[in-house]
């Protein structure tokens, strides 16, 4: 008898998994239910995890201007061949407030080099055949007869690129050289010698690959840019996130700071930091060498809206929750007027005009801007009035973004939520970083919205496989699945959720603070995380208009595992539909279409395996990405089989 329950229950199992009854779910293509916003899938950008410095912003040299705490972190001395000196570090701060610090490097033996060596960022990605480009700013002391041999060292500690210098004058004067590097290595170092009696003062010692996103001098890491682009991001959100608001008020993102010439750009210490004792990043600060007109650029360049978020007085209020005093609060409103004069002023005006004198004279077309990042209570309510009075006032054509504080829902939700809704705010930013069952279970969170109060941004989103803040996060297909089952909701919801954006974005390998992240890079490789893949396939397959997609008449959202959607492409002139499966059983399921007439075939891109817990890595950077397919489809059905813990978008041209 036992023998034959057990038999019972393999044939059952085996049921199960290959042989689940047909779904069958109802889309009515000519009634449509909302209207997809052009910027519904955009990006999060914070400068955590070496995003900015030490990633996208391609300078290889850590601490080139000497401002770190320990003005020659990232340096070390070095001599060889007899050679003999001594380095100083000299702080100039009356006549360079911003930028104080620049050495002396004395060379005392006739013979021999002296100087010093960087580490970069984890070591300096070099590549074999490639132009870098070295600078220095050089002030020569009277009689001093000292040239400048620059390096690139192998890990091994062989040469593997070499240039040469003469600084000639005894003012200070920028110097340039470039040369090819024979030899491809993430771990290479920089060196540079000085040789002949004498002295030399330096600052800015910076060394660039040449080719950069769109090859601007001094730019941006071309294939991280790329995996931007290929994003097709609706919004660039920038620059952040908490690094916004700063530990202190005095280490807050200010953008007047952040543009104009490189050497006049303070650098503060990055708030990420100190933040985790489990991760501590001594090294980690900020240059600004990715600064506002960069951020701008790039969302131009990549078709993205700029967003760009400032602090509305608050300093982080998960450390110390600084405030400016109300009465003190202008020159803050203040940075938020001049910044959308900055990006949509005329050349008649002051910063329209310090655009145009940076290279941009065509305006930024800003339609954005966030007033605060995570804040919450009643401290930034009263803050947030004086700021959105003003820019209204002002700029009435400006959408304002508010935060509703750092999670979905609790006492601190419920206040900005029902404050901001009484003041009639435009875009609630809502964050959630939450466990995967939280996304499969908060499918249908949009539903019961009012359709006619504000519109909603979420923000900062991402599901954690163990606990927010755990090193232990993984980006893995469980989560990237449970995004994806979420995000049908947002869709469904469209004609509430107009915004949509992972968070963060992205982290080197070696230098992370916080996982999960969207990308993940070291010195000179990237890849995408299968959570980069559902933003990918949610924004190269956004459509322009919801229609529904039922059950038994109600929203796919949960009922034993499934979610889906559906949307027109009316520019295209297709259907897509959307359908996630969560669970361990294949799933065959049927779509009747009505109300359009569909051609025979379907395009089905899948993205899914049968281990859950699957990641990529820069070795397998592809183990989870999209698969191409097609199918035939007969009259006005299309039938397939959802495979376990798979996503899958089907195409169809529509006739
Ligand atoms: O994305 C990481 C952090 O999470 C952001 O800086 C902050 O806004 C949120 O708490």
């Amino acid at each position: 008898m036992k023998k034959i329950i057990t038999f019972i229950g393999l044939i059952t199992a085996c049921f199960n998994v290959y042989a689940q009854e047909t779904k069958v779910y109802n889309i009515t293509a000519d009634k449509v239910t909302a209207q997809i916003s052009p910027t519904m899938y955009g990006i999060f950008f914070e400068d955590i995890n070496m995003a900015a410095d030490g990633g996208v912003y391609a300078e290889l040299v850590k601490n080139r201007s000497f401002e770190f705490n320990t003005a020659l972190a990232g340096w070390q001395q070095q001599q060889k061949n007899g050679g003999s000196g001594k380095i100083s570090v000299i702080s100039r701060s009356d006549e360079r407030p911003e930028n104080p610090h620049v050495i002396s490097v004395e060379v005392t033996s006739p013979t021999g080099y002296f100087g010093l060596s960087n580490e970069g960022f984890r070591g300096m990605g070099i590549k074999k055949g490639e132009t870098y480009s070295f600078s220095v700013m050089a002030c020569k002391k009277l009689k001093s007869n000292t040239a400048i041999t620059v390096e690139l060292h192998s890990a091994k500690g062989e040469v593997i690129g070499k240039a040469q210098l003469t600084p000639t004058a005894t003012n200070w004067q920028k110097y340039n050289v470039k040369f090819v590097a024979n030899y491809t290595d993430s771990k290479a170092s920089l060196y540079v010698w000085l040789k002949g009696k004498g002295s030399l003062d330096l600052d800015m010692i910076s060394l660039f690959p040449t080719h950069t996103w769109k090859n601007r001098p001094a730019g941006l890491r071309a294939d991280l840019v790329q995996k931007l682009a290929d994003l097709k991001p609706g919004f660039l959100r920038f620059p952040g996130g908490c690094i916004v608001e700063g530990r202190v008020l005095a280490n807050r993102y200010q953008w007047k700071k952040s543009i104009g010439d490189i050497d006049k750009r303070e650098n503060i210490i990055n708030r990420w930091n100190t933040e985790f004792d489990h991760r501590p990043t001594p090294d980690y600060y900020q240059t600004f060498g990715l600064g506002f007109m960069e951020y701008f650029l790039t969302a131009e360049d990549i078709g993205a809206s700029p967003l760009p978020i400032l602090n509305c007085g608050m300093a982080c209020q998960f450390n110390t929750g600084q405030l400016v005093p109300m009465d003190q609060l202008d020159p803050y409103v203040q940075d938020a007027l001049d910044l959308i004069e900055f990006a949509n002023g005329g050349l008649d005006t002051k910063w329209g005009k310090l655009r145009a004198d940076l290279g941009h004279p065509k305006p930024f077309n800003l339609k954005m801007m966030g007033v605060g990042n995570e804040q919450w209570g009643e401290q930034y309510i009263e803050r947030w009035k004086i700021f959105t009075k003003a820019i209204k006032d002002k700029y009435p054509y400006i959408k304002i973004i508010s935060s509703v504080g750092p999670y979905a829902g609790g006492k601190e939700f419920d206040l900005l939520n029902k404050t901001f809704r009484g003041l009639n705010a435009d875009i609630l930013d809502e964050h959630y970083y939450n466990g995967p069952k939280w996304f499969l279970d908060n499918a249908k969170r949009y539903d019961n919205y009012d359709r006619k109060g504000p519109k909603i941004f979420a923000g900062e989103y991402a599901a954690q496989s163990v606990t927010t803040g755990s090193p232990d996060n993984k980006n893995n297909l469980e989560c990237a699945l449970a995004e994806a089952a979420f995000m049908t909701g947002l869709e469904r919801n469209a004609d509430v959720v107009t915004m949509a954006s992972y968070a963060p974005l992205f982290a080197h390998v070696d230098a992370w603070q916080w996982t999960p992240d969207l990308i993940w890079f070291d010195n000179l490789r990237s890849y995408g995380t299968p959570n980069y893949y559902v933003q990918q396939l949610y924004s190269l397959n956004k459509g322009t208009d919801v229609v529904p997609l039922l059950e038994a008449n109600e929203a796919v959202s949960g009922r034993d595992g499934y979610y889906a959607t559906a949307c027109l492409d009316k520019n295209k002139k297709e259907l897509i539909i959307k359908f996630v499966n969560s669970g361990a059983n294949n799933q065959p399921v049927l779509f009747n279409i009505a109300g359009v007439k569909v051609a025979g075939k379907a395009n089905v891109i899948s993205l899914g395996n049968t281990n859950k817990t699957i990641v990529n890595s820069l070795d397998k950077p592809l183990a989870i990405s999209p698969i191409s397919s097609t199918i035939n489809v007969t009259g006005d059905a299309v039938k397939l089989t959802v495979e376990p813990y798979t996503f899958k978008v089907i195409r169809l041209k529509t006739l």
